[in-house]
Order: structure tokens, then C-alpha cells, then sequence
């Protein structure tokens, strides 16, 4: 498939979000939403685009940068590595090395779905999760998952092949991850690292974790924030709208040989500056976001916004959508459905199998928020209750925090990082002393 067309494809798939727009906002609820979003902002419209200030360490440069640049940028110590895994795909791996070696378990951050690894850097130093985990003396690598803009390299297929895109967050979580996890560990020669996911991270852990139980005593302890691993009570009206069409744009996609969902272009800054202006907290784009994962107007930097559109969507397979799509379906944590048939062929069973949540070992912490549109905390607590060890479980006071300000809110720090940095100071200590 063509460049070209994929570009084409990423901007329908920002102009069919902006369809549902009108229609969404005549729906009770929704409409309200909105109009709170451009009331708890303030009015900002007279000020110019120079006149906004980011609340953040941060410019709207930043959007173009890739995540070794930013990071760079900022002044940390940046190295660029790539774990091969066991199916042939190439993983790009960055790495912010310590100063100095003073904590035992280095730390794998994994980022959310359509997104990247830059996700943990957007808000800048002293608020973005790498940075401040770095300033800590912490070793911190953070994976790209196969298929997103980093990550599109394999042994032996092009990422323009359809055989390349045969995949879903399952084979993230049983070959990507444990490709990742064992590279961290020869370099380091650390026998078990710490794990922080956000959402899709968490889904491709929960996977490896059941399906590969020999990786659960390589993790010291992990960090969910706001799992996806059971996704009911899904509110966003955005992807519910997306859950109704879903069939026919899968047909779409077959038909137009499609098979990468919303890949990463140069042009999307562009786009986003001309139709998403700073001055506007009610422009599109911020639309389209609070739509998807929850309003929260009062934790939004706009700049940040805008940063945030450069870097994401970054790209994904149609079958990973369409994985998820079958987890909100059906309402359990398990493999990919081929239908009826084909299911018996692969699992010798018509079911596809359910991932066994009995089988993870590993100690963990789960944060989930109130306002989160896309993870109800009902699914965390759920997740909890099947899971053999008992989870610490973290709703995060703050009743308006959604899905995405765990990387991008205000007080994502104060909220939900400096939670994790006392933990990892306690787990340490504990460590130290058995
Ligand atoms: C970093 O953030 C903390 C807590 O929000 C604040 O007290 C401190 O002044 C900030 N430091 C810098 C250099 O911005
Ligand atoms: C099921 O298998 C058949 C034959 O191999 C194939 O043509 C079809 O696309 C498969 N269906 C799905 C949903 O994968
Ligand atoms: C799930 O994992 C548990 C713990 O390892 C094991 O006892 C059980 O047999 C597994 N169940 C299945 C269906 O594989």
C-alpha cells in the first residue's frame, strides 16, 4: 500500500471522529459536557497564539521532535536500542541511562494504544513520568511496540506487507515484551526490572504475564495505570459510535487493502495547528479527546495539546482495534476471535481461550480513575478480584482525572507519580533489609 494512501486514510480517520462530532453534541449528557469544557476554561478567545502560556516546561517544537531528540532536548543522556522478537519484528527500545547506578531494578515504561513511547515525555521535565524518574537516579527504558512509528522494522517482512500487520496487542504481550524485558536485563544485569503500563501497556503485560508465567518473576513489581484488560461501561460516545460501525469499516478496510489503523504523518501538527487553535479550548481537537477519553478542562494544557498531536495517533494495526473491539464485545479477557471455524482450526476449541489471570504472580499496583470514559474503574476492581495475588488498588483523588491525564494532566505528578516514587522507595528499603 501507498504512502499516499495511508496518509489519505489518517486524515478520513480524523475527518469521520469530526462526522460524529455534531451528532454526539445534540445527545443528552454529551452536549452538557462540552459546553462545560468551554465554561471551566475561561474565555479565552481574544488572546493571540503567542499569548498562551504552557503551565509545563515545554514548547510546541516538541510536537515535531522524536522521542531520542526530546529527550536529548531536555538535556538527559539518551541511547537508542532494538530487541528482536521471536517472530522477526524489531522493537526500538530508548533508554535514559543513570548517572550514576543507585537503584537495583531499572524501569520499562510502555505506553497506551495509538500512542508512543514520547507519551511518557510530552508534559516536560519535572512533570512528565521518564524525566522525573531519571532526576531520581532511576534507569528508565521505554519500549515501542510493533507497528507504531517506531517500531515498523522485522527480519524478514516490509511493514508495507499485510503479513506484517498480522497481529494484535497479544503478540506485544507474548513476544514483544519478553524480547524488551530480556534485553534490559543482559545490559543491565539486573535479575528483575519494574514494570509502569499505561493501558494498552498494561493489556500486552496482562498477556504476557499469563501466557509466558516464567516472565512474572523477572518483574520486581508493576505499575498499572488505568488497566485494559476487562472494558464495559465504556462512556466515550466517540468509541462507543466506533463500536457500532466497526464491522462495516473492517470490511472497508479489507476491501481497500488497509491494514495499519491511524499511522503516525508529519502533516498531523500541521492539521492540528490549522484546525486546532490554542486559543481555543473548544477547537476539534480537544473535542475529539475529552470525547474519547473524559473531559477534564481544568488539568488541560493546551500547549501540551497541541504537543500531544504531533506525536499521537502513532499508528496501529486494524486487528489490534479490532481485539479490543471483541474485549468490549464480549465482556472477557481473551484471544483473538476468528469466528466459529476458524477458532476450532487455531484453538481446537470454538471459543477463542481466555487468558488466564490466575497464572500472574507478579506484585502489583493498579491506579484507576473516577472520570475515566475508557477504563470504568468497575473493570479495575473486577481485574482485581480475579487476580491470585491481591493488587494494591489506587483510585486517584481526583474525581475528575480521565484516561489520558495519567500522562498529561496537570497533576499527573501529585495525583499518581509520587505515589509510585514513595512505593519505589519503600520496595527498596523492604529489599534491602529481607
Ligand atoms: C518542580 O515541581 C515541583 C512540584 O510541583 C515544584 O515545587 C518545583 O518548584 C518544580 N521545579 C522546577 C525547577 O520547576
Ligand atoms: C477463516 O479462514 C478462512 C480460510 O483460511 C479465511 O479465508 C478467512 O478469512 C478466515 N476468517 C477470519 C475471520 O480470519
Ligand atoms: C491457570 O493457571 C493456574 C496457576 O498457574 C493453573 O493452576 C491452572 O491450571 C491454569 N488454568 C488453565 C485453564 O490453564
Amino acid at each position: 500500500m501507498s504512502r499516499g494512501i495511508e496518509r489519505t486514510i489518517s486524515i478520513c480517520g480524523l475527518f469521520s471522529s469530526l462526522l460524529v462530532l455534531p451528532v454526539a453534541s445534540i445527545l443528552p449528557g454529551v452536549g452538557a459536557d462540552l459546553r462545560m469544557t468551554n465554561s471551566a476554561m475561561g474565555d479565552h478567545r481574544t488572546g493571540g497564539y503567542n499569548d498562551i502560556k504552557s503551565y509545563f516546561a515545554i514548547d510546541l517544537e516538541d510536537g515535531a521532535l522524536r522521542t531520542p531528540e526530546l529527550i536529548a532536548k531536555y538535556g538527559y543522556p539518551v541511547e537508542s536500542h532494538e530487541a528482536t522478537s521471536a517472530d522477526g519484528y524489531i522493537i526500538s527500545v530508548t533508554r535514559i541511562p543513570p548517572r550514576k547506578q543507585l537503584h537495583p531494578w531499572p524501569i520499562l515504561l510502555v505506553h497506551g494504544l495509538l500512542a508512543s513511547s514520547a507519551d511518557f515525555l510530552i508534559i516536560g521535565p519535572n512533570n512528565s513520568l521518564a524525566y522525573l524518574l531519571a532526576d531520581r537516579g532511576y534507569d528508565v527504558w521505554l519500549a515501542d511496540m510493533r507497528g507504531n512509528r517506531y517500531s515498523q522494522k522485522h527480519t524478514r517482512l516490509s511493514s508495507d506487507s499485510p503479513e506484517y500487520w498480522d497481529f494484535t496487542w497479544h503478540e506485544m504481550g507474548y513476544y514483544d515484551l519478553p524480547s524488551v524485558i530480556d534485553l534490559i536485563l543482559r545490559r543491565t544485569g539486573a535479575q528483575q526490572l519494574n514494570y509502569i503500563g499505561h493501558s494498552q501497556g498494561t493489556t500486552a503485560f496482562y498477556v504476557m504475564a499469563s501466557s509466558r508465567p516464567e516472565y512474572n518473576e523477572r518483574i520486581a513489581h508493576m505499575y498499572a495505570l488505568s488497566p485494559a484488560v476487562f472494558i464495559s461501561h465504556l462512556r466515550s460516545p466517540l468509541t462507543r459510535w466506533l463500536l457500532r460501525i466497526v464491522d462495516a469499516l473492517k470490511d472497508l478496510f479489507d476491501t481497500l487493502g488497509i491494514h495499519q489503523f491511524l499511522p503516525h504523518s508529519a502533516g498531523q501538527l500541521q492539521i492540528s495547528k490549522m484546525l486546532c487553535p490554542l486559543n481555543d479550548p473548544g477547537n476539534l481537537c480537544i473535542q475529539i479527546v475529552s470525547m474519547t477519553v473524559g473531559p477534564n478542562p481544568k488539568m488541560m494544557d493546551m500547549v501540551a495539546m497541541q504537543v500531544l498531536v504531533g506525536h499521537d495517533p502513532s499508528g496501529a494495526s486494524v486487528k489490534q482495534m479490532l481485539h479490543f473491539a471483541q474485549l468490549v464485545r464480549s465482556g472477557k479477557f481473551r484471544q483473538f476471535d476468528y469466528g466459529r471455524r476458524n477458532n476450532t482450526e487455531r484453538y481446537s476449541h470454538w471459543k477463542p481461550p481466555a487468558y488466564n489471570l490466575s497464572a500472574i504472580t507478579t506484585p502489583m499496583t493498579i491506579f484507576y480513575a473516577r472520570n475515566d470514559w475508557l477504563i470504568d474503574p468497575r473493570n479495575a476492581l473486577r481485574l482485581a478480584r480475579l487476580l491470585p495475588k491481591e493488587p494494591t488498588m489506587h483510585l486517584v483523588e481526583d474525581d475528575n482525572f480521565n484516561h489520558l491525564d495519567f500522562t498529561m494532566a496537570k497533576n499527573a505528578r501529585a495525583m499518581v507519580y509520587e505515589r509510585i516514587f514513595s512505593d519505589l522507595v519503600d520496595r527498596e528499603k523492604a529489599d534491602r533489609n529481607r
